[in-house]
């Protein structure tokens, strides 16, 4: 299926591994300008680095999504880089036990640090750049802004990361598409369930018997970013192998399987 994304601006945050690396590497295939942004200097360059070095358009920008002057920087240097951004894809992000290190602890027991933790990187490192990111939209009158949810948004786990990606999944996407609206500006947000971008990722129950591999959920976030998702807007599309309606399943249950090789 044609994307037509030849030429398009693609700016995506956590581009340093996992499913924003790889949707980096998959927007450089298919012929778009790439800005790679993370926390990870040495992991973007690389990644800049191999898609240059393969015949691809790509700059590395070290950024911390949670500090809005960095994230601010980081829109601009694209804009100086490539004269637009038409592609949004903010993937940084990440539970904030994991993260942090931390061990399972009652709810009144978690640090009110690991909360901010959670918070700022979830939900407001995705609100500062689509903020950011919108006023050269709007110059623009087109884009698209793509966030990354979660199945845990949808089912609870752990509680700053839970709470962020409800957030992202319903009143952020939603009132991102309205404010949008007059801009032609669209905002659709991705939710997976278990990815393998982390191998622990097996061991979460699906529909499918199994996790995704990355690719299933990047060959999506392409297709809602081009044109072809065009009237795709103000929703989320939950990618989850049938997890979220696992619970209520009668009879057999799924049998464990292995996740097809899609690239
Ligand atoms: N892997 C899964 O099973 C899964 C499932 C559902 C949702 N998600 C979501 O998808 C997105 C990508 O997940 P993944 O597993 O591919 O990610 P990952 O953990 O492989 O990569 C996350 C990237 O974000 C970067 N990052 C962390 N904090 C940052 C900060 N403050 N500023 C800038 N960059 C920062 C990291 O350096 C890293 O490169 C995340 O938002 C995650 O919550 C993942």
């Amino acid at each position: 299926m044609e994307l037509n994304l030849n030429g398009k601006v693609a700016l995506i945050t956590g581009a340093g591994s996992g499913m924003g690396l790889l949707c980096a590497q998959c927007y450089a295939k298919e012929g778009a300008k790439v800005v790679l942004a993370d926390l990870n200097e040495d992991a973007v360059k690389s990644a800049a680095e191999e898609i240059n070095a393969n015949g691809g358009e790509a700059i590395a920008v070290k950024v911390d999504v949670t500090n809005y002057e960095q994230v601010v920087a980081c829109r601009d240097k694209a804009v100086e880089a490539f004269g637009a951004i038409d592609i949004l894809v903010t993937c940084a992000g990440g539970a904030e036990t994991r993260l942090l290190g931390l061990p399972w602890m009652p709810y009144h027991e978690i640090p009110i640090s690991a909360i901010d933790f959670g918070i700022d990187l979830n939900l407001k490192g995705a609100m500062y750049f689509q903020h950011a990111v919108f006023a050269q939209m709007a110059k623009q009158y087109s884009g698209v802004m793509i966030s990354l949810g979660s199945i845990t948004g949808e089912e609870g786990g752990t509680m700053a990361y839970a709470a962020a990606k409800s957030a992202l999944m319903k009143g952020v996407v939603k009132t991102l598409a309205q404010y949008g609206a007059e801009y032609n500006i669209r905002s659709v947000c991705v939710a997976p369930g278990p990815v393998l971008t982390r191998p622990g990722m097996a061991n979460m129950k699906t529909m499918a018997g199994r996790a995704a591999d990355p690719q299933e959920i990047v060959d999506m976030i392409l297709y809602v970013s081009s044109d072809r998702g065009a009237f795709i807007n103000g929703t989320t599309i939950l990618i989850d192998g049938g997890r979220n309606v696992l619970m209520n399943k009668t009879g057999p249950q799924p049998e464990k399987k292995t996740a097809p090789k899609n690239d």
